[in-house]
């Protein structure tokens, strides 16, 4: 059961009828045109729309190829959300439908890669941004990190936040003022991580749950 905000009745409800909390999903936003806080830009403006991502040596930053990187993606994706409840088992026919919406656009899903990508090269990790038109997430358009994921092996190398700040930089490029991103509230790293980019809670989601009596008598 989902209660859209995490208010004190609804968690005082949800505890009498012996539900606890399954997760805590966020709701972060941040405006683009204002620098995260402890990372001024140039200016302090804001997100510079020119990408600078600091990379590790060897990595460039590609955008997505249709019909090309369909299964190495999913496979670094089935890899970086291994515990996530949804976002780990997508298949080809998940991110095939994706592909046909009219939102999708690879020119702001971003993948790094170690090498050449069509000569042995490694997919490292990637970022997925989408662009809500107005009256979607808000009277303007909106662009939102839709997934950011990285490699098991190669997290801790400062690609998440080369990635975040490519796809931060891409949407400012496209004129838009804010982006959102949703986020498990117990997914520290990347709360923080987001967080430091300057994001700041805006919404919560909380799904509670309770056995059902007839298959846990307990
Ligand atoms: C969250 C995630 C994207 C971060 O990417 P990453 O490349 O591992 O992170 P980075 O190396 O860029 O580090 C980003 C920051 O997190 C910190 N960090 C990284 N790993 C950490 C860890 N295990 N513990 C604590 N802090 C950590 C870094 O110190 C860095 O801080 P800084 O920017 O102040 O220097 C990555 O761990 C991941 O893909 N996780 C699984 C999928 C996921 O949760 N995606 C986000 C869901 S919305």
């Amino acid at each position: 059961m989902w209660a859209h905000g995490d208010l004190p009745g609804s968690a005082e409800l949800a505890a009498r009828h012996g539900y606890t909390r399954a997760r805590v999903l966020l709701q972060m936003r941040r405006d683009l045109g204002e620098a995260a806080p402890d990372r001024p830009g140039p200016g302090a403006a804001g997100v510079d729309p020119v990408p600078r991502p600091v990379l590790p040596e060897g990595v460039t930053v590609r955008p997505f190829r249709p019909g090309r990187d369909e299964q190495t993606w999913l496979r670094v994706n089935a890899r970086a959300f291994a515990t996530h409840p949804e976002q780990g088992s997508w298949t080809t026919t998940d991110l095939e439908l994706r592909e046909a919406e009219p939102w999708f656009d690879p020119a702001g899903f971003f993948l790094a890669w170690r090498g050449d990508p069509d000569h042995g090269g490694a997919l490292l990790g990637f970022h997925w941004t989408k662009v809500h038109p107005p009256g979607d997430a808000g009277p303007e358009a909106v662009g939102e990190v839709y997934v950011l994921g990285i490699d098991p092996d190669a997290q801790g190398m400062g690609l998440g936040r080369a990635l975040t700040d490519t796809g931060l930089a891409h949407l400012r490029s496209r004129g838009l003022a804010q982006v959102l991103l949703y986020v498990e509230e117990d997914n520290t790293v990347a709360v923080s991580l987001y967080e430091r980019s300057g994001f700041t809670r805006s919404a919560v989601d909380v799904s509670w749950r309770r056995p059902r009596p007839d298959r846990d008598p307990a």
